[in-house]
């Protein structure tokens, strides 16, 4: 696949197939993101590759930690104020997300099942878990996660699988350690639900937004 169409055309899936991803398939997709760039060749990314009877327990307990009222408390914390203009983007990928599911805002029960369907990962049959160890003090490590996860992203996409890059899937952090054997010393950065895409999947297939580079880009002479 040509890269600019690559970039252009991956987007979040959010409902797979109920159809495995060959290991071999994965550890080719990780062999090449091996090689994605990071703070001196530090490489302080670690992944946790769940599937099976792993996967099976973490989505009971993602899906019932919120149910049971239990806060959640990740290793990276969740925003709480944004600047407006994100704040408005945020609200707008809610609205839409809503819209095309055909979900009226008030109707809390239809917006409770979508939630549920994304603790347990859009029915995603793997999670790669983004880990990087507490002793990195520095901010770097979150940007080499970011590269090496949309590499794993772009390459998942050009091999006909589909990705959606989800704090969902790590906000019981403590829990996730017991159910993976993480050690308490690393940090669950991000979770990455991979699979095949239903590609008939109206949220599958929603038009997305992107601010023109005139909003975001300023060139200097
Ligand atoms: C760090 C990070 C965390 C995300 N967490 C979630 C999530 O929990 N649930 C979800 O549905 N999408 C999640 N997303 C996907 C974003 O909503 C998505 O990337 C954004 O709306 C742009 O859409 P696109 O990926 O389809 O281009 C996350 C993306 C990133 C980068």
């Amino acid at each position: 696949m040509e890269l600019g169409t690559a970039i252009r055309e991956r987007r979040s899936i959010r409902k797979f197939k109920p159809l495995d991803v060959p290991q071999d398939v994965i550890r080719e997709i990780l062999d090449q993101a091996r090689w994605s760039p990071s703070w001196g060749n530090t490489q302080p990314w670690e992944f946790y590759v769940l599937t099976g009877q792993a996967l099976a327990k973490f989505k009971e307990m993602n899906l019932e930690k919120p149910a049971a009222g239990v806060p959640p408390s990740p290793d990276v914390p969740m925003p709480e104020n944004w600047p407006a203009t994100l704040k408005t983007r945020y609200t707008e990928l809610g609205k839409v997300v809503l819209t095309t599911l055909g979900i009226k805002r008030e109707d809390k029960a239809s917006r409770d099942l979508y939630s549920m369907d994304m603790v347990l990962l859009f029915g995603a049959p793997c999670l790669l878990l983004a880990c990087v160890s507490r002793d990195n003090v520095v901010e770097y490590p979150m940007l080499d996660i970011g590269l090496i996860c949309q590499n794993i992203c772009l390459l998942a996409h050009d091999k006909g699988l589909g990705t959606c890059l989800m704090a969902a899937a790590v906000r019981y952090p403590a829990a996730i350690r017991e159910i993976a054997a993480i050690p308490e010393n690393k940090r669950v950065i991000v979770g990455i639900a991979l699979g095949y895409p239903d590609l008939d999947f109206p949220l599958n297939n929603f038009a997305r937004i992107r601010a023109e580079i005139s909003e975001f880009v300023h060139w200097v002479e």
